[in-house]
């Protein structure tokens, strides 16, 4: 199995996704005590992580850390794009640093826009629904990939430590492949971790918010971060905590270096063999290994190091589209889209998949099946806010109390009430684009 993040599959077994490719479970400890957790997180629709741990101790240590995600704009904005800028929302709200990138050359690389139409897009779609979902202008920068000089001098000089059989063994690139498109996920990669440069807020934990066909990109994007560090902190074969350096110059130095820190943190047992330029920690568990690594990687920056710390990502679900289908904008039938009419929404949603029996005597009799119901994923993802409303539906749904008519029209009316609200401050959105853009 191979994710490519450029198709337009949808990924029905999610568990199995978690297994192949070592996504790790976002398990109810990493959100349950976080401030008013979203909806995303609490129902399981964000299913995976890499490295969250390391957000979650921010946040509740109230240090520093970034958010940063990218759009590539494709036709109108619908409720498939909205998971993202929720997330990004929910996480301004609890003190993020928020960088958006608007991935235009990634869209003229694979999607065939120019690089103008992208532009239009984003400033006369995407960025005013942003606005109007509740972003806000206070610590957050949108830019473009094109006009990002940083960004962009980043995927050039870290591409060094990343070789064509990777690139094949990650993405299945053929002879076919154009050189931009090839190179796309170099500049992703210098979206992801620019943020850590001193210029834009310094080393610190950044989580990457996104559906999970994008896992490559935070593979490759993890494995340069790795591959630029000039120290690893690691479990040893014999079970010992050991620093090592990585690279040949200064080597005696970057040992010292090490030594100091670890001695601030209270590590005072250590034995140093510069030979094999690793200094063991005698007292250390794998606990604390995030905790050095946090401060060996600040501390990189003064040997010329890069110090990233590993880049943090969510997987979230897809939702499903009206029709059952994947949610796409080339398919109006099966997406609602946030600037639609509530009147075209809702003669949408009349006509969407349900769970429901093929007769009414049918579902009376044995109930819906509100899992494999495009009307239950409206509520789920987007409609309900209440937990014990959604549960109520699905029980109710479940032991045939609820029929499918009344219930398409609660969701009806329900996205009638978004999408005005949607609509109404996207008015005074468009004014204030420019606020947003770095
Ligand atoms: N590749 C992403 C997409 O297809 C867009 C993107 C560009 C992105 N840069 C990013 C996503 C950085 C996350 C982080 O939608
Ligand atoms: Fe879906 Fe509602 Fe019908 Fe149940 S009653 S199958 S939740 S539309």
């Amino acid at each position: 199995m191979k994710i490519d993040p450029w198709s337009s599959t949808t990924y029905q077994d999610y568990t199995r996704l978690r297994k192949e490719f070592g996504i790790q479970e976002f398990s109810k400890d990493l959100w349950k005590d976080l401030p008013h957790p979203h909806r995303l997180l609490r129902r399981d629709i964000i299913f995976g992580h890499r490295g969250f741990e390391l957000i979650y101790e921010a946040i509740r240590k109230k240090k520093p850390w970034a958010i940063l995600t990218g759009l590539m704009p494709s036709g109108k904005m619908h409720l498939g794009h909205k998971m993202v800028i929720d997330e990004v929302i929910y996480y301004q709200s609890i003190g993020a640093d928020i960088f958006i990138a608007v991935a235009d050359i990634e869209a003229f690389a694979t999607r065939g826009y120019t690089l103008e139409e992208t532009k239009e897009l984003a400033l006369n779609e995407y960025i005013p629904n942003y606005i109007a979902l509740g972003l806000k202008p206070e610590n957050c920068r949108i830019y473009f990939q094109s006009k990002h000089q940083d960004v962009k001098d980043l995927a050039y000089i870290l591409g060094k430590k990343v070789n064509w059989s990777q690139m094949i063994a990650t993405y299945g690139f053929d002879n076919s492949a154009n050189m931009t498109h090839i190179f796309s996920p170099l500049v992703q990669t210098g979206d992801i971790l620019h943020v850590q440069l001193e210029k834009y807020g310094g080393v610190r934990p950044t989580l990457v918010p996104v559906g999970v066909d994008q896992d490559p990109h935070i593979r490759l994007s993890r494995d340069i971060a790795q591959a630029h560090r000039l120290y690893n902190v690691t479990v040893t074969k014999d079970n010992k905590i050991g620093v090592f350096v990585k690279v040949d110059t200064e080597i005696e130095k970057l040992l010292d270096n090490a030594e100091k820190i670890l001695h601030q943190l209270q590590f005072n047992d250590l034995k140093r063999i510069t030979d094999y330029k690793a200094i063991y920690i005698q007292k250390a568990t794998k606990e604390d290994i995030p905790k050095i690594d946090e401060f060996l990687a600040k501390s990189e920056v003064k040997f010329g190091g890069y110090g990233f710390i590993l880049p943090s990502a969510t997987f979230h679900r897809f939702i499903t589209g009206l029709t059952g289908e994947k949610m796409s904008s080339s398919k109006p039938e099966s997406a609602i889209f946030l600037t639609e009419s509530p009147q075209e929404a809702r003669r949408k949603i009349m006509n969407a998949k349900t769970g429901g029996a093929v007769t009414l005597k049918e579902q009376k009799k044995h109930g819906g099946n509100p899992s494999d119901c495009m009307i239950y994923e409206l509520f789920l993802y987007h409609l309900i806010e209440d937990d014990k409303e959604l549960k109520d539906i699905y029980k109710s749904c479940k032991k045939g109390e609820q029929m499918c008519g009344i219930c398409k029209k609660y969701a009806a009316e329900c996205m009638e009430k978004l999408l005005l609200k949607i609509q109404e401050k996207r008015k005074t959105a468009e004014k204030k684009v420019k606020q947003y853009l770095s």
